[in-house]
Order: C-alpha cells, then sequence, then structure tokens
C-alpha cells in the first residue's frame, strides 16, 4: 500500500515532526510512503518521491517543511487537477495526508472526490482558526515566538518609557493575540471579535500613568486592521511616544515546541490508522477537549470557528 504526505497554504512549525513520524510510521508498518513536495502545485508537477528513512533523519528541530507549500492558483483549474491525478496514479498512490488549513484541505476533497482518493487533513496553521478543533498544529510554537518577542519589546519599551503597538498575525482570527495579549501582560487587546472601547482604556492608562506607569504595551490583531489608528491614538491622546511593531512572518517561523513536536506524532498516526481502517475517508482529525476524532471536511467548511466564550471573557479587561 502507498500512502503520500503532503503540506499546503502557510508553514507552520510541527509539519516537520508530522513528516518524520509519517515516513518512519509507513514503514515499520510496511506502507510505502510518499513525499508530495511543494504543495498542490508539486503535485500538478509529479514532484512526488517514494520516502526512505534517510529523508526524515535529523528533521525533528526543524521549523517550516523540508517537503515545501505553497499556495496554487492551478489547482483551481480541473485541468491541472488531471494532471494531479495522473502523476498519482503513475505513483499507484490513492491515500493522502494533507498538513493545511480548511481551505486547502476541501481543495483536496474536491480533487478526491472527483478521483476516488482517500484523505486526512491535519489542521495545520498558526492562526488556530479551523472550525471544530481546539487547537492547529503549529499553533503553540508561535505562540511562543511572539512571547520571545514580546518579552524583549517590553525590555525596551520600559527603558524609554514609551508605547509599543505590535501587530500580530491570525488572518480574521483575534486568536494568537488574545493568547498573547493575555500571557505578555499587555495593556490593551485589540481583536475582531471584541469591540474595544477606547474611552474607557484612555481613562484607565491615565489614571496608570498617573500612579507611575512606565511603559505600554498593546497587542493588535492583524484582522482588526487598528494598528495605524492606535499608534496614532496613543500619541494623540495621552501623548505618549509610540512605535509600531509589524511582528509578521517571524511569528511562522521558529524551533517546533515539545507540543508541536508530540501533536505532529500524534495526529500523524491516527490518521495513519484511519486510512487503513476505513475504505473512503475524508475527514479532518480533531483535538477536541484533549481528544483526537474524525470530523468530516463539509462539517469544517459550512462552520465557522470562533474563540471559546471563557478566553474572550479573560480577554474583555484589556479591551476596555
Ligand atoms: O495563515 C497563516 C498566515 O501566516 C496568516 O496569519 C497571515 O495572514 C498569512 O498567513 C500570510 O500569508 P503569506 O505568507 O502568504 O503572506
Amino acid at each position: 500500500m502507498n500512502i503520500a504526505i503532503m503540506c499546503s497554504g502557510g508553514d507552520a512549525a510541527g509539519m516537520n515532526p508530522a513528516i518524520k513520524s509519517f515516513v518512519e510510521n509507513c514503514l515499520k508498518k510496511d506502507i510505502v510512503p510518499y513525499l508530495i513536495y511543494d504543495g498542490f502545485e508539486g503535485l500538478i508537477d509529479g514532484n512526488i518521491k517514494k520516502a526512505f528513512y534517510g529523508d526524515v533523519t535529523g528533521i525533528m528541530h526543524l521549523g517550516g517543511t523540508i517537503i515545501r507549500t505553497s499556495r496554487s492558483k492551478r489547482f483551481y483549474d480541473p485541468k491541472f487537477r488531471k494532471i494531479a491525478y495522473n502523476h498519482l496514479k503513475d505513483a499507484d498512490i490513492d491515500k493522502i495526508i494533507i498538513l493545511a488549513g480548511d481551505g486547502s484541505i476541501k481543495g483536496l476533497d474536491i480533487f478526491a472526490q472527483e478521483y476516488n482518493i482517500s484523505f486526512v487533513g491535519i489542521p495545520t496553521t498558526i492562526d488556530n482558526d479551523i472550525y471544530g478543533t481546539d487547537y492547529c498544529l503549529g499553533v503553540d510554537t508561535s505562540l511562543n515566538v511572539i512571547k520571545n518577542a514580546l518579552d524583549d519589546i517590553r525590555d525596551t519599551s520600559a527603558s524609554s518609557k514609551r508605547a509599543f503597538v505590535v501587530e500580530i498575525m491570525g488572518r480574521e482570527c483575534g486568536y494568537l493575540a488574545l493568547i498573547t495579549a493575555l500571557t505578555s501582560g499587555a495593556e490593551i487587546c485589540i481583536i475582531p471579535e471584541i469591540e474595544a472601547n477606547l474611552e474607557s482604556i484612555e481613562n484607565r492608562l491615565k489614571e496608570e500613568l498617573e500612579n507611575g506607569r512606565q511603559y505600554i504595551l498593546a497587542v493588535v490583531a492583524e484582522g482588526s486592521n487598528q494598528t495605524c489608528n492606535i499608534k496614532n491614538w496613543l500619541e494623540e491622546t495621552l501623548n505618549v511616544e509610540t512605535r509600531t511593531l509589524v511582528l509578521g512572518h517571524i511569528q511562522r517561523g521558529g524551533n517546533p515546541t515539545v507540543f508541536d513536536r508530540l501533536m505532529g506524532t500524534e495526529f500523524v498516526s491516527f490518521s495513519i490508522e484511519r486510512l487503513l481502517s476505513t475504505e473512503h475517508v475524508n475527514s479532518v482529525i480533531t483535538y477536541k477537549n484533549s481528544q483526537f476524532e474524525f470530523i468530516d471536511i463539509n462539517t469544517v467548511t459550512s462552520n465557522v470557528y470562533t474563540i471559546d466564550s471563557r478566553l474572550l471573557k479573560q480577554v474583555e479587561n484589556l479591551t476596555k
């Protein structure tokens, strides 16, 4: 039996541990593992290679993905999907594990229905915005990278009595910014999920500044599009010298944390079992309330992820 693994969309730490675990797991079970390089682009171009132990030695600690990824436009076109299928047929592959966000997993589902391919999607994105799972692969490393950056920013911020507005990734979702604000001791958190009350923030911080506050840290989610506004507002309203930092793609890098390594390994091993035990699989593996489950891709894509209300409540004080 042949099974392939691929990545699609934004890279995330934890992909390499998952790829390593996939290859080693397959070889132990006498399954032939294949690596699809460069995401759907590589699938279209036939960049598919049989994998051996040597391909995955020394990669556990590496961020990113050794098989690379892409955001493919060509895969939307049935003509290119047909080409992709022919490459899979040549290698006798009808089972795929994909490390990706829900958009890419849905793209694979369309292809899988056209050509009778079985697949499991492993939710992988630093944004943590996929319905049905509490956790997506890569989130923990990203949060730790951000934590380190904010700890450093606080050093300089406190040394010169400045405010810093730090923009955090997450596309439309404020999860990374919310957790960051709560765990880095930020004074302000601006996320799309909660409407901020600037007047109330102003009163709170004026009082704190009068009582000796030396610096201000504002965490702003990219999805709120408020980074410049908050900077200007801080300078005009509180009269504090303010700098802006867009943390950017550094949030996607870094040595995978223990949690992401472990989750990469577990997600993969349950996914292989699923592909072996069920005839036609079109599932996403999720991690909900500390349990692994499989849900249909349509359930994932027809629902919208929302941040746990308990976490939203926790951060409320930083939004007003
Ligand atoms: O989905 C992951 C993510 O890093 C988002 O947080 C961000 O908005 C986007 O990807 C950036 O995409 P790109 O790497 O294509 O610039």
